[in-house]
């Protein structure tokens, strides 16, 4: 396939892009490092020219000392110039990454219903990043609706790099509580390679129509405690639906990924026991 890869400069765009070539596909890279603004819809068009697919990763991230104006603009208009491309050129798979903030119950917005978290989970998102990733999921669905375009939105915890892992554990050691200070993103996170392979798979999947796709790691990341442990010290009020599957893993990731697993036929392959 040749592949629109929007944000392609980026901390995951650069594994996306590697990983899109080693299996074979040609990539038409569009960042704003290199000269191409997801704002300006007639390149959009004319980088799309000829492509089969597009990931679409531009985007500004939740850094508070971002203008919400930007973010909004970037994030909802960039999508909308990519869903609106797509129609005109007929490019009928669209991969595009939301995050875990869409369900608005990371990054501190608020506590979640139950454990394991899974797509069910009522989105409630208020701060602009969040809210940006939210509306480009219903954008998403409605476009597909009315389209027939398949839009696969992924949905990413905190994404980890393969140094990160070291870094993360050094921090904890010199000071244990920041593990779960300011905020515990309930142990949730995923390695940018395994990443970069759900959002490949998401080109060629069966056409799976408008989806939403929680991604985490198997396990969760923790100095020690196991993740009932984890809940039962930090959110003890929040309803456990967990199962026996806890009881086989007792380091189960807090994030039901089984509708990635089955829609994209993807296993992440990195965990964080792995990396001690
Ligand atoms: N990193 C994470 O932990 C994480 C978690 C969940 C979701 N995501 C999502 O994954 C995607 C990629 O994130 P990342 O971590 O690689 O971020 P990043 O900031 O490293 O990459 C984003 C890329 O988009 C480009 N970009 C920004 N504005 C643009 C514009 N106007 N036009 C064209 N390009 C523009 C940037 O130059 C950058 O290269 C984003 O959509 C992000 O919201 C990331």
């Amino acid at each position: 396939m040749r592949v629109l890869v929007t944000g392609s400069q980026g901390r995951i765009g650069r594994y996306v892009q590697a990983q899109l070539e080693e299996a074979g596909h040609s990539v038409v890279g569009f960042d704003v490092t290199a000269g191409d603004d997801i704002r300006n819809p007639a390149a959009v068009r004319a980088a799309a020219q000829g492509c089969d697919g597009i990931i679409h990763m531009a985007a500004m991230l939740a850094d508070p000392k971002d203008d919400p104006n930007d973010v909004m603009h970037v994030n909802l208009q960039g999508l909308w110039h990519i869903l609106t491309t797509a129609e005109a050129l007929d490019i009928r798979r669209i991969v595009t990454f939301s995050s875990v903030n869409a369900m608005g119950i990371f990054i501190g917005e608020s506590v979640p219903d139950f454990f394991p978290i899974d797509e069910s989970h009522p989105c409630r998102p208020g701060r602009p990043y969040a809210l940006s990733k939210y509306l480009g999921e219903e954008m998403c669905r409605l476009f597909t609706r009315r389209t027939a375009i398949a839009t696969v939105c992924l949905r990413p915890p905190w994404v980890i790099h393969p140094d990160g892992y070291a870094t993360v554990r050094q921090r904890w050691a010199a000071n244990p509580e920041m593990e779960w200070t300011p905020i515990w993103e309930y142990g949730a996170f995923c390695d940018v390679r395994d990443i970069a392979a759900a959002s490949v798979l998401g080109l060629t999947c069966p056409d799976p129509g408008h989806v939403r796709l929680l991604l985490c790691a198997d396990d969760v990341m923790t100095s020690g405690p196991t993740s009932r442990e984890l809940v039962a010290q930090i959110h003890p009020e929040v309803e456990w639906r967990g199962g026996v599957e806890y009881e086989r893993d007792p380091f189960r990731a807090l994030v039901d990924t089984s509708h990635a697993k089955a829609v994209l036929g993807w296993q992440p392959r990195y965990r964080w026991d792995m990396s001690s």
